[in-house]
């Protein structure tokens, strides 16, 4: 990589610099600026330099009313059912589960798709319906689950932490 005019071959030649040092001097320094761009876990959050992801915090139980996310109705519907902070319940085979939309690699929100896929757009890891990461550009974990408690009637569920 040349960094400046002063960087390049011929100049380094000028100041004794051998083609091994100079071309080894070069990628070390594409690669450093390949890292820094990559997004390593703390190096580049949405949350703050050296800041990872914790799990979320839920200070007053939250009541979700289910018939306000037609979605839930059907296994594998997923709805976002808070903002702040960012949760989503998913429909399992076994019941609902709850999530924190708050990537666990570095913070970003991750964004619901129209197949119930999730997908972060910072560096592009991706989970499935349930919160379980799946693969994407980003090696990362499952996103933080909180705990979803069905009323007696089943027209609600409290979200917790
Ligand atoms: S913040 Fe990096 S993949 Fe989500």
């Amino acid at each position: 990589m040349i960094a400046s005019e002063h960087d390049c071959h011929t100049c380094a030649v000028a100041r004794g610099v051998s083609r091994r040092e100079f071309v080894s001097q070069a990628t070390l320094a594409a690669v450093a600026a390949v890292l820094a761009g990559c997004g390593s876990a703390g190096s580049d959050t949405a949350l703050g330099p050296g800041v990872l992801p914790k799990p979320p915090v839920i200070s007053t139980p939250m009541i979700v009313t289910l018939a306000n996310f037609p979605a839930l109705a059907t296994v594998g519907g997923v709805a976002r059912v808070s903002s702040q902070p960012a949760i989503a319940l998913a429909r399992t085979a076994s019941g609902l589960v709850g999530y924190s939309l708050e990537c666990t690699h570095a913070g970003t929100t991750v964004e619901l798709r129209s197949d119930f896929t999730l997908r972060c757009p910072n560096h592009g890891a991706e989970f499935a319906f349930d919160g379980t990461w799946t693969g994407g550009q980003q090696q990362t974990s499952s996103l933080f689950s909180v705990t979803v408690t069905p009323d007696a009637s089943g027209e609600t569920v409290t979200v917790t932490t």
